[in-house]
């Protein structure tokens, strides 16, 4: 049974697989892509429905840039499109949208979207949902470390003054608790560059679902896991 009293406040995604899913069906891979647009909006609405605060999905990765142009473009397209149709619903729904990663390097025209999904979603207070786009853990870390050196160098903070605390600010989204369930779907066993600093004491939950295939049910599957788990955090629990 599902203990709607211990849900995660904050789940996080690494949806994985697309291209597999694709390839068994001798589909094109960004067929995969399609299709695992359709589950993420499945996963969002589950996520509000069961009362999770915050949900990050890993859509696009620093090292993702590396793949063929026509499939980066494809994701790009994609990306437009899915928030262009869904800006109004996210609104209706309450949801709150914000993106993580070098957003910087997408191209103009998404950053617009973007930046207007952003604003007409600030007021929304349901679920947060935070897109990873062009995000790398390890780039996350020297982005927040070249902020503090120059803060440092302009005299702003000083170095004694530099703590885990202090660092946790100058992250892509500081405001956001820590997640307490990462799942990674699509049968790796690997973090792939995500959420490096915030997951050192996140529950791991590994599945060979492909992203295409993974619902609502696997959701509470994963949660069910999770709630059997016992969070120590270096602790010693009696
Ligand atoms: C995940 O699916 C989606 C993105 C990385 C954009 P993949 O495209 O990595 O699918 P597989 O891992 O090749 O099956
Ligand atoms: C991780 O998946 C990135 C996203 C899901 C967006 P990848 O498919 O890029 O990871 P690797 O290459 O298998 O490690
Ligand atoms: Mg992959």
């Amino acid at each position: 049974m599902l203990d709607m009293k211990d849900i995660p406040v904050h789940v996080a995604i690494i949806m994985d697989g697309n291209g597999r899913w694709a390839k068994k069906r001798n589909l094109p891979r960004i067929e995969g892509h399609r299709v695992g647009v359709e589950r993420a909006e499945e996963i969002i609405t589950a996520s509000k429905d069961l009362g999770i605060k915050y949900l990050t999905l890993f859509a696009f990765s620093t090292e993702n840039w590396q793949r063929p142009k026509e499939e980066v473009s494809f994701l790009m397209a994609l990306l437009k499109s899915y928030l262009e149709a869904k800006e109004r619903e996210l609104i209706e729904n309450n949801i709150k949208f914000n993106v993580i990663g070098r957003v910087n390097l997408l191209p103009q025209e998404v950053k617009t979207v973007i930046e207007r999904v952003v604003k007409s979603t600030q007021k929304c207070d349901s679920l947060n949902l935070i897109l990873a786009l062009s995000y790398g853990g390890r780039a996350e870390i020297v982005d927040a470390a070249k902020k503090i050196a120059s803060r440092v160098m302009a005299g702003d903070i000083s170095l004694e003054d530099v703590d885990e605390d202090l660092f946790v600010n100058f992250l892509y989204a500081p405001y956001v608790p820590y997640p307490d369930l990462l799942i990674r779907t699509g049968g790796e066993i690997r973090i792939s560059n995500f959420l490096l600093w915030q997951i050192a004491y996140t529950e791991l939950y590994f599945t060979p679902k492909l992203w295409p295939d993974f619902t609502k049910d696997d959701l509470i599957a994963a949660i069910k896991d999770y709630q059997k788990r016992e969070r120590r955090f270096g602790k010693v629990i009696d």
